[in-house]
């Protein structure tokens, strides 16, 4: 049962949390690293389970076929500990760049982000669209650079970039000590203190660390970073001169990134990273609802849906809409409205996800995330709340890279086929758009990439008994016209169809950015958007 609580103890578990997800090119290191704080925060005991999980799922899951024979993850959850008495919830998303969308939708769940960078790589197409999707909702974006037992590149260097390609102030944190085989350590710039690592296991279990507190040039520190010390005085000197200096406001807005190292394998810089980011990130932020700010802790239970996943396992052949609670207490049994249908519901089913595991919870706060089962009335963005005229602003839609024609002709079961594209459009499994010219081949599918449709393939013919026939168009981006469109008056070449989006807003399809540009040239009023409607990134804040 529930305890009995108080707006201060509400109030009091509610500034405790901190919800963030972790971005980053595949391969450079997400899984490890998430598996390593659920090692620091005693969620798992020993490294490596996280991996088995996925392994145990990939052997019994539904998307068998999809995973398992293309060791990609289409799932994802959320995983959670307790860390120096903050409750840590990791929205998880899938590694593979065409589900991103799916990515892109959890970091609007998500109140800050960890930007994880290969140390050898820098930064890659993949985090740097993240990383775009983080800044236009000015969320707090902190630098893991990981991988640093291995060589990899200088470490002003991967500042220098992060600095020029995405456009972020960036400020250590801390400093390394050595690299590669070599790596020992860190310097921590805001405690003014070494930290140095003794390995041993391959990172299996906590790594004991040793500290030595002391000013970069005293003596302490020149002794205890040995043979590495002219090197890192050399760099934090550099550092200090060119007043790189942490800003809270900065930071909060995504203008600035506080950065890190450490090796998420060998567990070196995961500990002194947690704590500093544990400390620095926001709780849960306050969103706007119908232009009002709603702060989390002076309203009642209300949360929206970002994400709804069907059959994660065999065992549970059902649909679960991911709500993140966004103000109040989420208290099971109770009523509260469905906003899109003004209907009442009763917050029963309501689990509480931890990898693949469900277990059944009574409360949960402002930050957390609830799985409820889905009998097919939630779609993503719709609002649940206690409170009457609540209406958080919605996910935004984000451009499709891939498009497909739906091939009608010749689908014997055409009821199925609508009902089925219908509720895994619902879903965001692909985007839908319609081409008022099209007649009966006016179906377009839209999706991050080709996995995206075999997902949509796979589903249809195993819950409708559908076989969905695509062919592909040669579009690959998309753009909303904000200003100056008349369909009737709008010169454009063959490069591009004009399409309406599933909410009836006129989009236009594109195979590269240079046809925007003659489009935008042809009609001078037009001003194209790559959302129908940008500015709930910003009021999603
Ligand atoms: P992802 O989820 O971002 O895709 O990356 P993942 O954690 O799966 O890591 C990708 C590869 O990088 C793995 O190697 C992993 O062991 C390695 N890796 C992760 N962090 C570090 C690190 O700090 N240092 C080094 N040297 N390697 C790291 P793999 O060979 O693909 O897999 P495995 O055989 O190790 O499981």
């Amino acid at each position: 049962m529930s305890k009995e609580r108080n707006s201060d103890d509400i109030r009091r578990e509610i500034e405790r949390r901190r919800t963030f997800a972790i971005i980053s090119h595949p391969d450079a290191g997400k899984t490890t690293l998430t598996e390593k704080l659920l090692l620091y925060g005693g969620a798992v005991r020993e490294a490596g389970a996280v991996r088995a999980q996925k392994a145990a799922r990939h052997a019994t899951s539904d998307w068998l076929e999809l995973e398992k024979q293309r060791g990609i993850s289409v799932s994802s959850s959320v995983l959670h500990f307790e860390f120096n008495d903050h409750r840590v919830n990791i929205l998880d998303t899938p590694g593979h760049r065409d589900f991103s969308e799916d990515t892109y939708r959890t970091l609007m769940a998500a109140d800050s982000a960890v930007m994880l960078i290969d140390a050898a790589r820098g930064v890659e197409p993949q985090t740097r669209k993240l990383c775009e999707v983080c800044k236009l909702r000015k969320i707090p974006i902190f630098t893991f650079v990981n991988k640093m037992d291995r060589h990899g590149r200088d470490p002003l260097d991967i500042m220098a970039e992060i600095e020029d390609v995405l456009g972020m102030d960036v400020v250590p944190v801390n400093w390394p000590v050595g690299a590669g085989s070599d790596f020992r350590g860190i310097y921590d710039r805001l405690d003014r203190r070494l930290v140095t690592f003794a390995g041993g296991d391959h990172g299996t279990h906590r790594v004991d660390e040793n500290i030595v507190e002391g000013e970069p040039g005293s003596e302490a520190i020149r002794e205890a970073m040995g043979p590495f010390a002219d090197d890192v005085l050399d760099g934090l000197e550099l550092l200090e001169g060119a007043g790189a200096e942490l800003d809270p406001e900065a930071v909060a807005r995504g203008s600035q990134t506080p950065m890190f190292f450490g090796s998420a394998l060998t567990n070196f810089g995961v500990h002194p990273f947690l704590q500093r980011f544990l400390e620095m990130a926001p709780g849960p932020v306050p969103r706007t609802s119908n232009g009002n700010v709603i702060d989390p802790t002076d309203h009642p239970f209300s949360g929206f849906v970002f994400k709804i996943q069907a059959n994660m396992d065999p065992d549970h052949r059902d649909r679960v809409a991911f709500v993140r609670i966004c103000s109040g207490r989420f208290l099971k049994g109770e009523q509260t409205s469905h906003m899109r249908t003004g209907k009442p519901i009763r917050l029963t089913n309501s689990t509480l996800l931890m990898g693949k595991d469900r277990s059944e919870i009574d409360e949960a706060f402002a930050g957390d995330v609830v799985g409820l089962f889905d009998p097919g009335i939630f779609r993503i963005g719709d609002t649940l709340s206690n409170e009457k005229d609540m209406h958080y602003a919605g996910i935004p839609i984000f451009a499709p890279e891939s498009y497909m024609r739906v091939e009608v002709a010749g689908v014997q079961k055409r009821k199925a086929l609508e009902k089925g594209i219908e509720q895994l459009v619902q879903e965001g499994v692909v985007q839908l758009f319609s081409d008022p010219e099209g007649g009966s081949a006016s179906w377009i599918l839209g999706a991050m990439g080709p996995l995206q449709f075999d997902v949509m393939r796979h589903r249809l013919k195993t819950e409708y008994g559908v076989d969905l026939t695509l062919s592909v168009l040669p579009y690959t981006m998309a753009r909303w016209p904000q200003e100056g469109f008349d369909p009737e008056d709008f010169r454009y070449s063959e490069r591009i169809r004009v399409v309406r989006d599933r909410d009836d807003n006129w989009a236009l399809l594109a195979q590269s950015p240079w046809d925007f540009d003659r489009v935008l040239e042809r009609n001078e009023d037009l001003v194209l958007a790559e959302t129908p409607d940008p500015s709930l990134f910003e009021s999603a804040v």
